[in-house]
Protein backbone atom coordinates (compact mmCIF):
# COMPACT_ATOMS: atom_id res chain seq x y z
CA UNK A 1 0.00 0.00 0.00
CA UNK A 2 1.56 3.48 -1.22
CA UNK A 3 0.03 5.75 1.02
CA UNK A 4 0.96 3.57 3.97
CA UNK A 5 4.58 5.19 3.51
CA UNK A 6 2.69 8.13 4.13
CA UNK A 7 0.90 7.12 7.00
CA UNK A 8 3.98 5.68 8.91
CA UNK A 9 5.90 8.88 8.51
CA UNK A 10 3.04 11.17 9.91
CA UNK A 11 2.95 8.53 12.80
CA UNK A 12 6.56 8.69 13.40
CA UNK A 13 6.28 12.48 13.87
CA UNK A 14 2.83 12.52 16.18
CA UNK A 15 2.94 9.18 18.18
CA UNK A 16 -0.24 10.01 19.57
CA UNK A 17 -2.25 9.27 15.38
CA UNK A 18 -4.05 6.43 15.75
CA UNK A 19 -4.29 4.43 12.14
CA UNK A 20 -7.06 2.19 12.04
CA UNK A 21 -6.90 -0.50 8.81
CA UNK A 22 -10.17 -0.56 7.37
CA UNK A 23 -9.72 -3.57 5.45
CA UNK A 24 -9.78 -5.75 8.84
CA UNK A 25 -11.86 -3.06 11.27
CA UNK A 26 -15.65 -2.48 9.42
CA UNK A 27 -16.73 -0.75 12.34
CA UNK A 28 -15.04 1.54 14.99
CA UNK A 29 -15.82 3.65 16.96
CA UNK A 30 -14.60 7.29 16.49
CA UNK A 31 -16.62 9.80 18.55
CA UNK A 32 -13.08 10.66 20.67
CA UNK A 33 -11.12 11.70 18.00
CA UNK A 34 -10.89 15.89 17.28
CA UNK A 35 -9.67 15.45 13.73
CA UNK A 36 -10.20 12.52 11.45
CA UNK A 37 -8.04 11.40 8.63
CA UNK A 38 -9.00 8.98 4.97
CA UNK A 39 -5.87 7.82 3.46
CA UNK A 40 -6.11 5.80 0.09
CA UNK A 41 -5.13 4.53 -3.09
CA UNK A 42 -7.20 5.90 -6.03
CA UNK A 43 -9.20 3.25 -7.71
CA UNK A 44 -11.06 3.95 -11.24
CA UNK A 45 -11.10 8.09 -9.86
CA UNK A 46 -12.10 6.91 -6.49
CA UNK A 47 -11.20 5.88 -2.71
CA UNK A 48 -11.32 2.77 -1.99
CA UNK A 49 -14.64 1.66 -1.72
CA UNK A 50 -14.23 -0.12 1.55
CA UNK A 51 -12.90 3.21 3.18
CA UNK A 52 -15.89 5.00 1.75
CA UNK A 53 -18.23 2.54 3.04
CA UNK A 54 -16.17 2.96 6.43
CA UNK A 55 -16.41 6.60 6.33
CA UNK A 56 -20.57 6.55 5.70
CA UNK A 57 -20.85 3.70 8.38
CA UNK A 58 -18.75 4.92 11.01
CA UNK A 59 -17.58 8.98 10.64
CA UNK A 60 -19.46 11.09 13.18
CA UNK A 61 -21.32 14.10 12.05
CA UNK A 62 -19.66 17.52 12.44
CA UNK A 63 -15.76 15.94 13.07
CA UNK A 64 -12.68 18.05 11.48
CA UNK A 65 -11.53 15.76 8.48
CA UNK A 66 -8.64 15.37 5.81
CA UNK A 67 -7.71 13.41 2.96
CA UNK A 68 -4.73 11.83 1.56
CA UNK A 69 -4.29 10.27 -1.75
CA UNK A 70 -1.78 8.50 -3.84
CA UNK A 71 -2.42 8.14 -7.39
CA UNK A 72 -0.53 6.85 -10.70
CA UNK A 73 -2.23 10.34 -12.33
CA UNK A 74 -3.14 12.43 -9.47
CA UNK A 75 -6.01 14.73 -9.96
CA UNK A 76 -8.19 16.38 -7.05
CA UNK A 77 -10.78 15.21 -8.38
CA UNK A 78 -9.96 11.85 -6.77
CA UNK A 79 -11.40 13.42 -3.40
CA UNK A 80 -15.07 14.05 -4.68
CA UNK A 81 -15.74 10.32 -3.56
CA UNK A 82 -14.29 10.94 -0.04
CA UNK A 83 -15.30 14.95 0.60
CA UNK A 84 -18.96 13.87 -0.58
CA UNK A 85 -19.69 11.63 2.16
CA UNK A 86 -18.09 13.91 4.76
CA UNK A 87 -19.94 17.33 3.66
CA UNK A 88 -22.82 14.79 4.17
CA UNK A 89 -21.91 14.65 7.48
CA UNK A 90 -21.59 18.45 8.16
CA UNK A 91 -17.94 17.84 8.52
CA UNK A 92 -15.21 20.56 8.54
CA UNK A 93 -12.72 19.57 5.76
CA UNK A 94 -9.62 20.28 6.91
CA UNK A 95 -7.13 20.02 4.10
CA UNK A 96 -6.20 17.19 1.32
CA UNK A 97 -2.63 15.78 0.18
CA UNK A 98 -2.09 14.71 -3.19
CA UNK A 99 0.98 12.45 -4.70
CA UNK A 100 1.89 10.22 -7.04
CA UNK A 101 1.78 6.59 -6.43
CA UNK A 102 3.42 3.79 -7.84
CA UNK A 103 1.05 1.23 -9.59
CA UNK A 104 0.65 -1.65 -11.31
CA UNK A 105 -2.23 -1.41 -13.27
CA UNK A 106 -3.88 -1.41 -16.49
CA UNK A 107 -1.20 -1.59 -20.00
CA UNK A 108 1.62 -0.13 -17.62
CA UNK A 109 1.47 -3.42 -15.69
CA UNK A 110 3.14 -4.63 -19.01
CA UNK A 111 5.86 -2.30 -18.45
CA UNK A 112 6.68 -2.81 -14.72
CA UNK A 113 4.20 0.22 -13.83
CA UNK A 114 3.63 3.75 -13.41
CA UNK A 115 5.38 5.82 -10.59
CA UNK A 116 8.09 3.49 -9.86
CA UNK A 117 9.83 4.44 -7.30
CA UNK A 118 6.57 7.01 -5.66
CA UNK A 119 5.82 8.06 -3.04
CA UNK A 120 9.76 9.44 -2.67
CA UNK A 121 11.34 10.86 0.36
CA UNK A 122 10.26 14.77 -0.75
CA UNK A 123 6.66 13.18 -1.45
CA UNK A 124 6.63 11.80 2.10
CA UNK A 125 7.76 14.59 4.22
CA UNK A 126 5.68 16.98 2.30
CA UNK A 127 2.74 14.43 4.00
CA UNK A 128 4.15 15.00 7.42
CA UNK A 129 4.50 18.84 6.58
CA UNK A 130 1.11 18.60 5.01
CA UNK A 131 -0.21 16.85 8.64
CA UNK A 132 1.99 19.76 10.89
CA UNK A 133 -0.01 22.31 9.36
CA UNK A 134 -3.57 21.03 9.45
C1 LIG B 1 -7.54 -1.35 -9.89
C2 LIG B 1 -6.75 -0.07 -9.90
C3 LIG B 1 -7.35 1.11 -10.34
C4 LIG B 1 -6.63 2.31 -10.36
N1 LIG B 1 -7.24 3.46 -10.80
C5 LIG B 1 -6.52 4.61 -10.84
C6 LIG B 1 -7.14 5.83 -11.29
O1 LIG B 1 -8.31 5.89 -11.66
N2 LIG B 1 -6.36 6.94 -11.31
C7 LIG B 1 -5.05 6.95 -10.92
O2 LIG B 1 -4.41 8.00 -10.94
N3 LIG B 1 -4.46 5.82 -10.45
C8 LIG B 1 -5.16 4.66 -10.42
N4 LIG B 1 -4.56 3.53 -9.95
C9 LIG B 1 -3.19 3.61 -9.41
C10 LIG B 1 -3.23 3.74 -7.88
O3 LIG B 1 -4.10 4.75 -7.43
C11 LIG B 1 -1.85 4.07 -7.34
O4 LIG B 1 -0.92 3.16 -7.80
C12 LIG B 1 -1.85 4.08 -5.82
O5 LIG B 1 -0.66 4.67 -5.36
C13 LIG B 1 -1.99 2.66 -5.30
O6 LIG B 1 -1.96 2.71 -3.92
P1 LIG B 1 -1.92 1.35 -3.08
O7 LIG B 1 -0.59 0.71 -3.40
O8 LIG B 1 -2.00 1.87 -1.71
O9 LIG B 1 -3.06 0.50 -3.53
C14 LIG B 1 -5.27 2.33 -9.92
C15 LIG B 1 -4.68 1.13 -9.47
C16 LIG B 1 -5.39 -0.04 -9.45
C17 LIG B 1 -4.73 -1.30 -8.95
Amino acid sequence: MQFKKLLDAIKAYDPDVVLIDVTDKHEFNLLEFDRIGFASGSYFSKFAEQLLTFAKVNLPSQKDVFFICTAGNPLDLYFNSIAKIAEAKYCNELGRYLCKGFGTYGPFRLVGGIQKGHPDADEISDAVEFYKNL
